[in-house]
Parts: structure tokens; C-alpha cells; sequence
């Protein structure tokens, strides 16, 4: 089974989340890129906004195409209770390409079911299975318990 895992990190703790994923579940990995990333406070505030609004970034070009994998697993931090603005967009493009998809997240404490519930609408598709860490979980034993969950439900709805 040929699986992706896609994400979209402002600070790190998506990419190191995706790199777990990735390994258990023994894909490619590959993050998404903002194609003029604005730094600093003014992007903290742009995405933000752009979060609650639900809008979207221009993406970098990616080098695989969701297209050639069976699953496709898309990360993103949250951010205002909902998808980062490049999240939106990758859903946007490949809203026909990704054959079957799961969601996880990274948070604070507050708004991964939120964020879920968006990613789902915006593409029209029903995950296989979701898991979120908060930034407190990444790294321990409570990160490896929820990720045991995921990679389990993944395994068996893609048998
Ligand atoms: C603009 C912005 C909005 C955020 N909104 C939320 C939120 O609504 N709920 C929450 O629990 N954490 C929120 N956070 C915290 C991030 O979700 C958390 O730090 C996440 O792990 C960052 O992932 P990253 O390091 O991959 O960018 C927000 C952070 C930023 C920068």
C-alpha cells in the first residue's frame, strides 16, 4: 500500500508529528510548502486570520502527487480552531486526487475536533481515521498511545 503523509508546519511540532506517522506507517513524507511564506507576527497574525476565515495560501510546487498513493494522510497545526491557510489549499487541489485520507493535528489544548470537522467538509471526504497531540503530548508516552490508535484504525479500514 503506498501512503503519503503531507503536513504543513509554522513551528515544527506538525513536521515532527508527521515524521512519527511516517514511520510507523512506512510512507513518503513530504511537507506543504507556502510559496511566499510571510515571517514573524505579521504571518502569525495573517494565518490567524486567514485560519478563521478558511482561506487559502499560494502552495510551492510538491513533489509527489497524491494521486499515485492509496492513502494520503494530512497534517496540520491548528489554528484558530480550525486548518492552517496551506492546508486549505492543498485540500483545495487535490480534492479529486487523494483517493482516501486521514487527518491529524498538532494544538495547544483546544479545537482538533474543529478542525477536523473543516478539513472534512472542505474536501468532501470522510477520513479513515484522525489523531491530534497537543504540544504537551508530542514525545511521550501519551503521543505513542495515540499514534498505537491511529496507525491501528488505518491498518485495518485499509485491509
Ligand atoms: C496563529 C495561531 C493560532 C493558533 N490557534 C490555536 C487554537 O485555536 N487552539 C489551540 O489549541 N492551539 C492553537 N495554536 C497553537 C498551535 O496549534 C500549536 O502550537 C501547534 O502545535 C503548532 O504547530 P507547528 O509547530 O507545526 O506550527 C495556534 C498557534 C498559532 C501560531
Amino acid at each position: 500500500m503506498r501512503i503519503l503523509v503531507t503536513y504543513f508546519s509554522h513551528t515544527g511540532n506538525t513536521a515532527k508529528l508527521a515524521h512519527q506517522i511516517a514511520l510507523r506507517l512506512g510512507a513518503k513524507e513530504e511537507p506543504i510548502l507556502e510559496h511566499d511564506k510571510t515571517k514573524g507576527v505579521a504571518g502569525i497574525l495573517k494565518g490567524a486570520l486567514g485560519a478563521a476565515l478558511g482561506t487559502t495560501r499560494r502552495l510551492a510546487s510538491a513533489e509527489h502527487d497524491p494521486a499515485d498513493f492509496d492513502l494520503v494522510v494530512i497534517g496540520t497545526p491548528v489554528w484558530s480552531f480550525g486548518p492552517a491557510p496551506a492546508v486549505n489549499a492543498y485540500l483545495d487541489a487535490h480534492d479529486r486526487g487523494c483517493t482516501r485520507v486521514a487527518w491529524f493535528c498538532t494544538l495547544g489544548h483546544a479545537g482538533d475536533s474543529a478542525t477536523f470537522a473543516r478539513m472534512t467538509r472542505r474536501s468532501g471526504k470522510e477520513p479513515v481515521a484522525c489523531v491530534s497531540v497537543t504540544e504537551k503530548q508530542l514525545g511521550t508516552d501519551a503521543m505513542d498511545t495515540r499514534l498505537e490508535a491511529f496507525t491501528t484504525a488505518l491498518n485495518a479500514a485499509m485491509r
